[in-house]
């Protein structure tokens, strides 16, 4: 037996207080935060005599708490999804088990008139083993739960006391926090000395409840000792324990954050209070909040950091909220365990629907079969079940008073079992007033509300109008029906994607059983690392030599490691908007989402702009729309020029606490038709020395390629059909493509001329060709039409599909290299950044303007990026040089410094490096992205089937007509 016996208990805590609410108060604390005394080693097995206040530190290190040690130079991060990186044997875990030995020494202030002192540890991953000046106190567990030691009879005062801490990487705890992300260890969260007071409140409850039949708050302050209430807003002076039923209060929300400041005071001490008045409950199928249905634009965020792993700052907090509010989001599922405590307090604050989720999941027991009762799987094994009901206890003890909190979330990936029941049954006893959610209880038997992930659009419009398949129990059925939906994580947004938001929105919004859903997650959780000579990139799963790990699926964020929005969070911002404006020539119509508030706080602007020049530029005046309705009113724009582009934009009016005043929440075009720019033609055939010029294209006249245009060399020209794939399309997808694409060896085209035929009458070269693919009969018949006039060529591709294809293309289009030069790109069309067939809600029509490089996206494991959607004209400059390429009527187009093949073959955007050409994609379409990396593959619409091309192009060198 090499582990200390605490580490295979199946509870390891011991010797901690009771669990109980955060407080904010005027109780003295002193942080124990800072550069600790640290050792490190492989085992867990080491002597104690570390913790005596005698023992020599003399060649320790120090560390700073918090942190995490493998991100300060012990050990290394490991990524696992869902399998526990040691055998599945539980309780027990492995004699490696890294170990870090913590000390430090503090003086209590000598002006503490406190009558107890307490030790509160937030987060400890996983346990830790604490003394106190040598005495035992006990050990922590929970690793995002809070654990207090009374202290009192233990700390001396007027002297130095020496605090000693053990943590252990693995404990049996770990076998119920294999969420998927890092294992990181450590003292990870705050330390503090708490004075107590004499008459000090060890708990309160701030019952704030809202009836929105008479607009009264029911205020009640629940506490252990007596105190006072007061909250002088509302005049409000009342007895802890007192219910008071208050007029005319305003309401918490997500929308409109209101809080009422406060005081909790007893003998001992004041608490700080901040009450929310809000009630949910569920009714008709529908999740309610202050008697109305209530639809959650969520995402799940994971405690994250690129530099600190899951140590986050306040300021990262403040961060994350400001970059979730600013996008639209009006809901987060804290996935999956509890955040801090200031998180909370940060989304009272600013506004967030919270689903508060317990710090639990046994996901690696699913690969077992985890309705096996042998392989133990701690959702059913009663031996587990005292621990998961502790850990329910902590966490809503912890955070019963944040307003935010509207539901609680028992855990996520356990399987079933009766434990799960337990803990329910616990949280519904205690506190009533919020609704319980848990997402593998497909019954619903312990929980409120129905939850799933990862359905289909489809699936989800199913349930959204009650029309589900029937659960086997009927009474449990009956009942299913008769509560909300949630959607706890969809839209995988793992590399290039989520595809497909704007449909699960349409469906969210039309089905008032429908709560809402939770994209799938906010970040990456790359964490920061180097190449060896020196190069920043985000590292994931592989990249810190683990035995056992899962790649970048830990990169599938809507933003990028270092909190960088990425394409997928414009994308959800657009989605998510709180109105919709729909605009024609003459009428704007504005549709309120909000479910709560009016759009009052909104400022409207016309604007219309024709090739990138603004013709107009004014405000309108348009009256408060309610919640969830619609208004339309005339629009005024005289004499629309062809292809004029009116925008209306819905910004802030008034400085928000989240947002300046002109942030835009919301926007909507109209675009005045205009025709198709003509077919460059007149020009003559000329032939030179084993060239065909026809205006300013030079064609190699054996095959019919392109190899010039005018003085521009063109090389790499021809049809294309390969993408770099994305992780949607990659083998572990739920609708993998890249095995069958490389199969057929669409990464390897071969392009056969068969003919060239000139026609020097009427100026046209015609090359008939065949696209193919070593060892395979599927191709493509392409044929390419060029005519140009004396300044400008225009390529028709007209292509067919030979043989039987069985899956959708990667891409359709043509590609060619021009001198690395190139590197300005403006364009006309949708901007400004990429977009696909099924992510195009987010880029509207302009005129845009960016570097090669800027139009690069870089995600953590390279692949397909940057398409530019309906590209009207492309102007490519630099170097002296230019070429305008206009698309018959519209394009995508992609531009890079580099090949698909080596962004193909990068695994980090560090492997990419410039080829010294500015490479062109001209598509017809691109498959769409889906999220199939976990979850539906792109829908149909988006696909882009193997049946006929025909568009064109026009190229034209500038300034020389
Ligand atoms: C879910 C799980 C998440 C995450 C996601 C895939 O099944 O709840 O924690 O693993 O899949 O990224």
């Amino acid at each position: 037996m090499t582990s200390p016996a605490y580490l295979t208990d199946f509870l390891p805590r011991r010797g901690t207080l009771p669990a109980r609410s955060w407080a904010r108060s005027d109780a003295p604390e002193l942080s124990l935060n800072g550069e600790w005394a640290f050792r490190y080693a492989e085992r867990a097995d080491l002597p104690d005599d570390f913790a005596s206040a005698d023992f020599d530190t003399a060649g320790w290190g120090t560390i700073p708490v918090p942190a995490h040690w493998q991100l300060n130079g012990h050990g290394a991060p490991a990524y696992t999804n869902r399998r526990y990186p040691f055998p599945v044997d539980p309780p027990h875990i492995p004699d490696e088990n890294p170990t870090g030995d913590y000390r430090r020494t503090f003086a209590v202030p000598a002006d503490w008139a406190v009558e107890r002192m307490l030790l509160r540890f937030d987060g400890i991953d996983s346990v830790g083993r604490v003394w106190l000046n040598g005495m035992k106190l006990g050990v922590t567990s929970g690793s995002r739960l809070a654990s207090e030691f009374d202290i009192t009879d233990v700390v001396r005062r007027g002297e130095e006391n020496v605090l000693a801490v053990r943590v252990h990487q693995w404990s049996s705890a770990t076998y119920l926090e294999d969420q998927d992300m890092w294992w990181l260890s450590g003292i990870f969260r705050d330390v503090t000395l708490l004075g107590r007071p004499a008459g000090a409140i060890g708990d309160h409850w701030v019952h704030a409840d809202y009836d929105h039949r008479s607009g009264e708050g029911i205020l009640r302050v629940e506490t252990d000792v007596p105190a006072r209430v007061t909250l002088p807003a509302l005049g409000v002076d009342i007895a802890a324990g007192e219910e008071l039923r208050i007029p005319g209060v305003r309401p918490w929300s997500a929308e409109d954050p209101w809080l009422y400041d406060g005081e909790l005071a007893s003998d001992g001490e004041r608490i700080r209070l901040r009450v929310g008045f809000r009630t949910v409950s569920i009714a008709e199928s529908e999740f309610r909040v202050n008697g109305v249905r209530t639809l959650m634009r969520g995402v799940n965020r994971h405690d994250i950091d690129t530099d600190t792993g899951r140590v986050v700052s306040e300021e990262r907090m403040r961060h994350d909220i400001l970059l979730m509010k600013q996008h639209n989001i009006n809901a987060v599922r804290t996935s999956h365990y509890p955040p801090q405590a200031r998180f909370l307090e940060l989304c009272d604050e600013l506004g967030l629907w919270v689903i508060d989720e317990c710090d639990l999941e046994t996901h690696g027991f699913y690969p077992i079969d985890w309705f096996h009762e042998l392989a133990g799987n701690p959702a059913k094994d009663p031996r587990w079940r005292e621990a998961l009901v502790d850990r329910m206890q902590r966490l809503v003890e912890r955070d019963k008073n944040s307003p935010s909190v509207v539901m609680w979330s028992l855990g996520n990936e356990c399987g079933t079992g009766e434990n799960l029941g337990a803990m329910a049954q616990w949280a519904r006893d205690r506190d009533p007033s919020r609704p319980l959610h848990y997402e593998r209880d497909w019954s619903t038997e312990y929980v409120d509300v129905y939850s799933r992930m990862y359905t289909t659009q489809a699936e989800l419009e199913v349930i959204g109008r009650g029309e589900e398949e029937p659960w086997p129990d009927a009474d449990l059925d009956r009942e299913r029906r008769a509560k909300p939906f949630v959607l706890c994580e969809y839209a995988h947004s793992m590399g290039n994607g989520p595809g497909g938001l704007a449909e699960y929105q349409e469906v969210f919004e039309k089905h008032p059983r429908l709560a809402g859903g939770f994209v799938w997650e906010l970040y990456d959780h790359g964490l920061r690392t180097q190449t060896e000579d020196g190069r920043e990139f985000f590292g994931y799963g592989g990249d810190f030599g683990e035995e056992l790990h899962d790649a970048n699926f830990v990169a599938d964020g809507l933003a990028f490691s270092d909190g960088t929005p990425a394409p997928g969070l414009l994308e959800l911002k657009a989605v998510y908007a709180p109105v919709v404006l729909h605009v024609s020539a003459d009428s704007l119509t504005v549709t309120n989402r909000y479910d709560h508030g009016d759009t009052a706080h909104l400022a409207f602007t016309v604007r219309v702009e024709l090739d990138g020049v603004e013709l107009s530029s004014e405000r309108i005046q348009i009256a408060p729309v309610g919640p969830r309705r619609s208004v339309s009113v005339p629009l005024a724009v005289a004499d629309l020029p062809e292809g004029a582009v009116i925008t209306v934009s819905a910004a802030l009016a008034a400085d928000a606490a989240w947002a300046p005043a002109g942030h835009e929440l919301a926007w909507g075009q109209f675009e005045q038709p205009r025709a198709s720019a003509p077919y460059a033609q007149g020009a003559p055939v000329v032939r030179t020395d084993g060239e065909l010029v026809v205006g300013p294209a030079r064609l190699d006249a054996r095959s019919g390629r392109l190899v010039g245009l005018g003085d521009l060399p063109v090389s790499g020209f021809g049809p294309d059909v390969w993408r770099a794939v994305i992780d949607n399309d990659r083998p572990f997808s739920w609708a993998p493509k890249e095995q069958r694409w490389r199969q057929i060896g669409l990464d390897h085209a071969h392009v056969r001329t068969d003919d060239v035929a000139v026609s020097e009458a009427d100026g046209e070269i015609v090359v008939t060709g065949h696209l193919g693919f070593p060892g395979s009969d599927l191709a493509y018949r392409v044929e390419q039409r060029w005519t140009a006039s004396a300044d400008a060529a225009t390529l028709r591709i007209v292509a067919e599909p030979i043989g039987a294809w069985d899956i959708e293309l990667p891409r359709f289009g043509l590609r060619l290299a021009l001198p690395g030069e190139l590197e300005h790109v403006e364009w006309d069309g949708y901007g400004p950044g990429e977009a696909y067939s099924d992510s195009r809600s987010a880029v509207r029509l302009g005129r845009w303007s960016a570097s090669v490089d800027e139009l690069q996206t870089p995600y953590a494991f390279p692949q397909e990026n940057g398409n530019r959607a309906g590209v009207r004209r492309v102007l490519l400059t630099g170097g002296g040089a230019a070429l305008e390429v206009t698309g018959h009527p519209a394009v995508d187009a992609t531009v890079r410094p580099w090949t698909t093949e080596a962004l193909d073959a990068a695994a980090h955007p560090t492997d990419l490096v410039r080829d010294g050409l500015t490479w062109l994609n001209l598509d017809a379409g691109q498959n769409g992205l889906g999220s199939a990396s976990c979850g539906p593959a792109a829908l149909p619409s988006a696909r882009l089937l193997p049946g006929r091309f025909d568009y064109a192009v026009t190229f034209r060198l500038p300034g020389r007509d």
